[in-house]
């Protein structure tokens, strides 16, 4: 369970906000398989607030794709305030703010993770939030800039201090990008310096790994991120083996083609036949990663049409059950490290 604000959800394990990825089919498929907690992936305020047609589209949702918390990116309060009046439109369930994000052309213009460098103006975004929502509302934030300036306990009480009901720390500095090992210590110093939930992030590749990150630093929640790409069944993996103690077997090669035909029906009906079969191909990658399908992953990569497409799932199906990967052996095969 994991208690954020007035809203209890069911399990501490929270699918990440991932730019380019999280979108409605993705969200969808990975509650299938036990994620009872979802964002969409990191939408700007600005614009949401010049009616860009694409990022409205990220705002798609619906009624089974709850409970679900929209992320927002931006560095001028009244901007944020005019998004949120737009989210008010959708039945979002959080509301959550990004001071994390290290790309450039997010960072280079003062957002995203600059603002961990910048905690005055952080401060102003965050009221301007409190102020303008009735949702419960969180940060994402980093352990620091770099090495020399991390700063996430001050960020922390800051987020606390103003009314924030939780904060997700992604457990490395903005130099280190998405690579390097996460520090636990710094996520362990957050968790003691505020009483609000601390949802922790970096390296949730497998049952073992999130279970060392509950372990090591007392955090309330884990996200999930780059761990589920390809395998959403790291969230009821990780729930059984936080019960047991036991990594339960890997999905067989039937299960793998229901949940990829499924997620290729989802994304055909929100996207069309075009983009979704564009959009799939990544994922195509993901789901058949481990797997002896580098053949099959190239001419998953030219599929035109969505037939073409499910042929394709046919055909991993049949590697995977083929017995390449005995099921219950090799977990690492779909529970191993990735990204
Ligand atoms: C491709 C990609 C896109 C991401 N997009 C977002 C985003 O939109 N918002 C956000 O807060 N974090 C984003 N992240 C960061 C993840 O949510 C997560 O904190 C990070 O990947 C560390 O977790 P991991 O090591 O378990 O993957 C992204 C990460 C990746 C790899």
């Amino acid at each position: 369970m994991l208690t954020i604000g007035n809203r209890t959800f069911e399990s501490p394990l929270v699918l990440a906000p991932l730019s380019g990825i999280s979108d409605l089919p993705y969200r969808l498929i990975n509650r299938k398989v036990g994620c009872c907690l979802a964002f969409t992936e990191m939408i700007s305020a600005h614009a949401m607030v010049y009616e860009n047609k694409k990022t409205l589209h990220m705002l798609d949702m619906d009624e089974a794709d709850r409970p679900l918390g929209l992320q927002i990116m931006g560095g001028e309060p009244d901007i944020i305030k005019r998004a949120l009046e737009i989210a008010e439109q959708h039945k979002f369930d959080l509301i959550d703010f990004n001071s994390a994000c290290p790309a450039r052309k997010v960072s280079g213009s003062g957002k995203g993770a600059a603002l961990m460098k910048d905690l005055k103006k952080l401060e102003e975004i965050l009221k301007a939030i409190i102020a303008n929502t009735d949702l419960p509302a969180t940060v994402k934030i980093r352990a620091g800039w770099d090495a020399l300036s991390i700063n996430a306990v001050e960020t922390a009480q800051l987020a606390e201090s103003v009314g924030m009901a939780a904060v997700f720390i992604h457990g490395r500095t903005k130099s280190q990008g998405y690579r390097g090992n996460v520090d636990y210590g710094i996520i362990k110093k957050v968790k003691e310096a505020v009483g609000i939930p601390v949802i922790a992030s970096g390296d949730a590749l497998s049952p073992e790994l999130i279970k060392r990150m509950f372990d090591e630093t007392g955090c309330d929640g884990v996200i999930l991120a780059r761990g589920a790409l390809g395998n959403p069944w790291l969230f009821n993996a990780t729930t059984e083996f936080l019960k047991t103690g036991i990594v339960p077997p890997r999905p067989s090669g039937t299960e793998l083609a229901e949940i990829m035909k499924a997620h290729l029906a989802l994304s055909l009906q929100t996207l069309g036949e075009r983009l979704a079969i564009v959009r799939f191909r990544k994922f195509f990658a993901w789901y058949a990663k481990g797997l002896p399908a580098k053949k099959l992953k190239d001419s998953a990569f030219r599929a035109a049409s969505a037939d073409e497409m499910y042929r394709q799932i046919d055909v991993l199906a049949e590697i995977s059950l083929a017995g390449k990967c005995p099921e219950g052996t090799s977990t690492d095969v779909i529970f191993g490290s990735r990204g």
